[in-house]
């Protein structure tokens, strides 16, 4: 089962699809990427909203797209959480993971380094509620770009380690999918997709590039993982 474990797709809810009409179609263009089981991970600001108050928003509009979407595609909800050093202060941190998994879709920032005191507030996260952050498009943060092994600080503390599809497909990023892919700390692709058009749900052709350029057992372990995250199943090793 092919699972897209990042998507902005939910109407109305942030930068991602504004109407229903644009759901439906990020929907169809999923379908036809084989991807069988969708997460809705709208963003999640803490210094804008509470996460009560985004939960209402996000749940609307997940029981309004239900109403209308395609029922032999799966789905669940989620979060993109933005990082901030208070984040384990949220009691409600948990809610914002996926489905009634422990796994949070965490965003970083982007061009700040990653301190000392950021690593800390990860770990907080996953040590006070057990929670497994999936640490989100790792390509995108200079800290990264500048030195990508930084990714196994979060390796172990036990977090997932996602890069964008369009990363494995985009000519200019392939050095630096190279560089990450080679720490051996990536496990999550997903398409991130906002709309049909600049950032479109693109995971067929995102495997199909870390098959060219890399190889099938990778394309495999991140295929695996995604669906046990989804299915809320232990991960087992196999070979
Ligand atoms: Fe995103």
């Amino acid at each position: 089962m092919l699972v897209d474990l990042h998507t902005h797709i939910l109407p109305g809810v942030d930068d991602g699809a504004e109407t229903i009409e644009q759901s439906l179609a990020l929907l169809e263009a999923e379908r036809q990427n084989g991807v069988e089981a969708v997460v809705f991970t709208p963003h999640f600001l803490p210094q804008n909203e509470t996460p009560e108050r985004f939960l209402k928003r996000r749940d609307e509009a997940f029981q309004f797209l239900l109403s209308r979407a395609p029922t032999d595609l799966k789905y669940l909800c989620g979060a993109e959480v933005l990082y901030s050093q208070y984040l384990a202060n949220l009691e409600d941190l948990p809610k914002l993971c996926i489905g009634d998994t422990d796994y949070l879709l965490l965003e970083l920032p982007y061009q700040a380094p990653f301190t000392d005191k950021l690593f800390s507030a990860i770990w907080r996260i996953v040590d006070e509620y057990a929670i497994t952050p999936i640490i989100a498009h790792v390509e995108r943060y200079a800290a990264v770009q500048k030195d990508p092994e930084l990714l196994l600080q979060f390796k172990e503390m036990g977090c997932h380690i996602q890069v964008n599809a369009s990363t494995m497909i985009r000519r200019e990023m392939r050095q630096i999918a190279k560089r990450i892919v080679r720490t051996g700390t990536v496990d999550l692709l997903a398409s991130d997709c906002h709309d049909t058009e600049f950032r479109a749900p693109n995971l067929k052709a995102g495997f199909e590039a870390a098959q060219k350029h890399f190889d099938t057992h990778f394309v495999h372990l991140m295929q695996y993982t995604a669906q046990t995250i989804f299915e809320d199943r232990e991960w087992e090793s196999w070979n």
